[in-house]
């Protein structure tokens, strides 16, 4: 089979390297990848948003099946596109997309749905919000309407702030035309999880869920980022909670979107905040996190690709989705100053002994030598029978990888390891 997978970072250099494993795979071809996806698979210099190029490369390969990773090509209709030139792909359509690429569109849903999450008041109007958060409980959320790569989202500590975030969405356009509406949200508090769910629009088959780190710095200080590193399982998920969500939240979506005429196909993330009222949906996303991808799929017992079409032809109900009963740890290795001002160019090792277990996300390849070429360079997961082995395992490899003007959290984890130690 020839496959490919769109999309350039860690989380496509982990679907891909799951991919390899299954014997029927003769070819996989990265649209755009990246330097260190070069080792894993035949890179195509067509980017992820330029769908015309997209279905033109898979009619004229013939590739037999696609996996879209990434939001935007999503949201822009890939996959209806694909399958308009009878090729199947991985992922949901652009009607059923607009759960993540459409904050009003979501929020509206759950309130129809009663799908518990955050309170809320959209506005398409900078007057009438500026108005609102003149009286609106504090702290509040304010919330762009849709992708900003995924940094939209302003939590306004005073009235002030909530003011200034309303003007720089939605009258200076900080996000552009994301920002034409937007979303204020009650602030939420309690542990947050995230579960990737397969789905092919009948059943869901939740994954191991995890735990994402998105602030800069230990002890989650610092600017928030996309992601300095993940955990998985999340030791405050329990069964419990687990039957909880599947039952109010992970089934009412699903049916939610049928009866909206928006079928559902392919990986539903569910961002859930555990508060005292409950679990409730902090977010939606159309696809894999970034970086959860990195340590749920190293959990992965069942073949992907076999799982992946199952979510397309509707076959999920009898596919078997099994995890190690095992935990796994990632730590992002970014370049000093990420998410702000950073330098690349620096050339990157990566002994082979550990290259299994590193996703390149920043790279490019100058001359047959991997360097630096973005704020998140790559991931280093670790897996072990304990979440401390884990941890462990992730550090070493990331002692054995390296590359000048390095930046990592050291803590990755360590919240984790005291929530197991007082649940
Ligand atoms: P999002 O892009 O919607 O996932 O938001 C990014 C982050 O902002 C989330 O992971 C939460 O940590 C935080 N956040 C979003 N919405 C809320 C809320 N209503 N209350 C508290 N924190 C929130
Ligand atoms: N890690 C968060 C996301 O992928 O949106």
């Amino acid at each position: 089979m020839k496959i490919a997978v769109i999309g350039s970072g860690g989380r496509e250099h982990a679907i891909i390297k799951k991919i390899k494993e299954n014997p029927n795979v003769e070819v996989i071809y990265a649209l755009p990848g990246n330097g260190g996806i070069a080792a894993d698979a035949t890179c195509v210099n067509i980017g992820a948003k330029d769908l015309d190029k997209i279905v033109e490369f898979c009619v004229e390969n013939k590739i037999d099946y696609v996996v879209v990773a990434p939001d935007d090509p999503l949201v822009l209709g890939l996959v209806d596109r694909l399958e308009e030139v009878n090729i199947p792909a991985f992922g949901p359509r652009g009607n059923a997309a607009i759960i993540e690429g459409s904050k009003v569109f979501s929020k509206n849903l759950m309130k129809k749905y009663n799908i518990p999450t955050a309170a809320y008041e959209t506005f398409d109007d900078a007057e009438k919000a500026l108005e609102y958060v003149k009286t609106c409980p504090i702290p509040t959320v304010v919330k762009a309407d849709g992708l900003a790569l995924g940094k939209g989202v302003i939590i306004a500590m005073t009235r002030e702030e909530a003011a200034d975030a309303v003007r720089s969405i939605m009258l200076d356009k900080q996000f552009g035309a994301s920002g034409n509406q937007i979303v204020i949200e009650e602030f939420m508090e309690g542990p947050e999880v995230t579960v990737l769910s397969f789905t092919d629009g009948k059943v869901v088959k939740p994954m191991v869920s995890s735990m994402d780190h998105k602030r800069a710095h230990d002890f989650d200080e610092g600017l928030n980022t996309g992601g300095m590193g993940t955990i998985a399982p999340n030791p405050y998920y329990t069964k419990e909670i687990a039957d909880t969500c599947m039952e109010k939240i992970f089934l009412p979506t699903i049916a939610a979107l049928n009866a909206e005429g928006r079928t559902f196909k392919g990986c539903l993330y569910f961002g859930l905040m555990l508060t005292k009222d409950g679990p409730k949906v902090v977010e939606y996303n159309s696809r894999f996190g970034d970086p959860e991808t990195q340590v749920v799929l190293p959990l992965l017992d069942s073949d992907l690709l076999t799982i992946m079409q199952a979510t397309t032809y509707g076959t999920l109900e009898e596919t078997e989705v099994k995890f190690k009963d095992s935990y796994a740890a990632c730590v992002i290795m970014a370049s000093d100053g990420y998410p702000e001002h950073y330098e690349k160019g620096y050339e990157i090792a990566i002994p082979e002994e550990v290259s299994n277990m590193v996703f390149v996300a920043g790279a490019k390849l100058e001359d047959g030598r991997l360097l630096t070429n973005g704020g998140r360079v790559l991931g280093c997961s670790g897996i072990g029978k304990s979440l401390e082995e884990a941890i462990a395992n992730a550090y070493r490899v990331v002692d054995k990888v390296h590359f000048d003007n390095q930046y990592y959290r050291h803590d990755i984890g360590q919240r984790a390891l005291k929530a197991k130690e007082s649940l």
